[in-house]
């Protein structure tokens, strides 16, 4: 999703379509925008793409001139992409745009509900509006309202927020998403945006909020409710400021992927189970099976999956690259369900793959970033993977919100099936809330890879081994060097090394390390063990420090294996970018690589 605001004497409803056009890849399943003169307010909304919400703000007869506005293009989540649950939200008299998720807005929403307060749409963020109307008319007193509002939220939330209550303010605050506030080049002008591609030309002065950080913005100037903030120069090029300031869309992607999968959580998962509105009970009656087609980074998630759907949901379940499996004249099986994963939905092959099930009389579901794609067309079920657009050939956030979503698909099975433990199931639910922060960059990590790239330029190749879901983590580690530094990689079961591969150790071969602490620990330090007496140079990636490696990328503790597995996902990102920096290569688009192969 994406928000706009401004203050200023020009075009005040153009100034905000323009900026959501340029926030439209954050999402177009609905958008709105809300403009205030004096003491009125109007909104318009619109379902689809921006030019729909255009038309409709064109059609209107009312010419007005409005002082102040506020805006948003959503991708939807919690709750159906319709024109109620579009932002703005409205209360009696205010307007809000949110970004993130309220986790606590259940509870707020019973609150509310008996104190009076009418809701009218499915969306957590409409709270945020009633909670400071509440207080409003207890305090009288808009910045105080506001205020006590902040306190009350919990979870992740970039808001902007007009009241005809104080009519020539915008109120507002970052936690979580990215929210920028900049002086415009006019006078008495102020904007705000998610990203600073809407602001340029507009603005060069802005702050980038850092969470916990809100105001008051008026025609007059920006009052800041702490000292947390410094202002800088916005860039002047476009294709910059597309990349929010990152030096490649790749890592802008890699720092994004927090963002994603709490946008990939919302509305999925609550305090007993998960939910997904997309899929029918239907869909998984009578099934014994699971089968999994897939291609490149997409059949990484789908084999880090299959070892979920077996642990968790006792389903058997087996994974196939979608190339293979079209000519392999496959036995099918009605009580299998088939699942593809696709970013783009596009895929030649995964494509091609879904219609033999279709064809052969199976249920089927894609798990896919792209909304109308050829495979969401397709498919019995549609999972939204809600990464936003990946521009970087060489996937990331996609990989990352495919697997969350694989990993809630399995718990969903596993409680539908009832073989999923209370307590089993609140641990697994417990610790996916927790990925959002273990996706949170630490700069110490991103350093070390720096320094690390160095290295490990020459030898005469990499091995990245790992055991279980470490295995599809080690492919994937692998892949991503091998797309963007064009060094020979493979990924490897770790237990497999003794049988075959071991023979190439020696120092110019180049051993990078998954080694969890929570999952198979010991075995697989006695499988490096095995490596490093043959002189093989290691780099580990463990949140515990192993004496025989060479080189070593401390990630984080924690109590869950697929958490270590985020943490050791961004080593592995952020080191194949670092290594093909390094190596002068174009790091988003690689050589001989496309992002959508739709050709066999
Ligand atoms: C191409 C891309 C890969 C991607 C694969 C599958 O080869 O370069 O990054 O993983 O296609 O794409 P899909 O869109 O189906 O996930």
């Amino acid at each position: 999703c994406g928000i706009v605001g401004y203050i200023g004497k020009n075009n005040t409803t153009k100034i905000l379509l323009d900026g959501l056009k340029e926030l439209e890849y954050r999402g177009y399943d609905s958008a709105g925008i809300a403009v205030l003169n004096k003491d009125k307010i109007d909104v318009f909304k619109a379902l689809g793409k921006l030019h729909n919400l255009e038309e409709r703000i064109n059609n209107t007869t009312t010419q007005d001139s409005y002082e102040l506005g506020i805006g948003h293009t959503r991708w939807a989540t919690h709750g159906q992409p319709t024109e109620l649950n579009a932002h703005p939200h409205l209360g009696e008299y205010s307007y809000v745009v949110h970004n993130g998720i309220i986790e606590n807005y259940k509870e707020l929403k019973e609150e509310l509900t008996a104190l009076g307060h009418k809701f009218v749409s499915q969306t957590d963020t409409e709270v945020i509006v009633h909670l400071f109307e509440n207080y409003n008319n207890k305090l009288n007193d808009t910045t105080k309202a506001f205020h006590s509002t902040i306190d009350r939220l919990e979870g992740a939330f970039s808001i902007l927020l007009i009241t005809k209550a104080d009519p020539t303010k915008i109120f507002f605050f970052k936690h979580g998403s990215p929210l920028i506030v900049a002086n415009g080049n006019e006078k008495e002008e102020v904007l705000f945006s998610s990203s600073d591609a809407p602001l340029i030309g507009l603005a060069s002065d802005v702050v980038y909020l850092e969470d916990g950080v809100g105001g008051i913005a008026t025609a007059k100037g920006i009052e800041f409710f702490n000292d947390n903030y410094s202002w800088s120069t916005l860039p002047t090029s476009k294709q910059f400021a597309q990349k929010d300031g990152f030096r490649f869309f790749m890592e802008k992607e890699i720092y994004e992927q927090s963002d994603v999968v709490g946008d990939c959580m919302l509305g999925r998962l609550n305090d007993e189970e998960i939910l997904f509105d997309e899929i029918d009970k239907s869909l998984i009656e009578g099934i014994n099976e699971i089968k999994i087609c897939a291609c490149g980074t997409s059949y990484h998630s789908g084999l880090t999956a299959s070892y979920l759907f077996e642990r968790l949901s006792k389903v058997k379940c087996n994974v196939e690259i979608a190339s293979e499996f079209r000519y392999k004249d496959p036995l099918l099986t009605k009580d299998t369900l088939f699942i593809v994963i696709s970013q783009s939905g596009e895929t030649a092959d995964t494509l091609e793959a879904l219609k033999m099930a279709k064809a052969a009389g199976l249920k089927s579901l894609v798990v896919c970033n792209v909304d109308n794609s050829s495979m969401t067309r397709t498919a019995d079920a549609t999972i939204l993977t809600r990464a936003g657009i990946e521009k970087g050939v060489a996937s990331t956030k996609a990989f990352t919100t495919q697997t969350v979503v694989l990993w809630m698909l399995a718990l969903y099975f596993g409680k539908a099936k009832n073989v999923l433990q209370s307590d089993k199931l609140q641990n697994e639910l417990k610790a996916l809330r927790e990925v959002p922060k273990s996706l949170i960059i630490d700069d110490k990590i991103h350093e070390k890879t720096k320094r690390l790239s160095k290295r490990y330029l020459h030898g005469h190749g990499f091995f990245f081994i790992g055991r279980d879901v470490f295995f599809p983590l080690a492919l994937e580690g692998a892949l991503k060097l091998k797309e963007i530094s064009y060094l020979h990689a493979e990924g490897y079961p770790a237990g497999e090394m003794k049988h075959g591969p071991i023979a190439l150790a020696d120092p110019e071969l180049f051993t990078i390390a998954l080694m969890p602490e929570n999952l198979l620990y010991d075995k697989i330090k006695s499988n490096v063990e095995e490596l490093s007496a043959r002189d093989s140079t290691i780099c580990s990636i463990s949140p515990l420090k192993f004496d025989l490696s060479d080189d070593f990328i401390k990630t984080k503790k924690t109590d869950h294996y697929m958490l270590e597995f985020f943490e050791m996902l961004i080593a592995l990102q952020l080191l194949s970018m670092e290594i093909s920096v390094r190596l002068g290569n174009d790091v988003d688009m690689p050589r001989n690589l496309a992002k959508s192969v739709t050709v066999e």
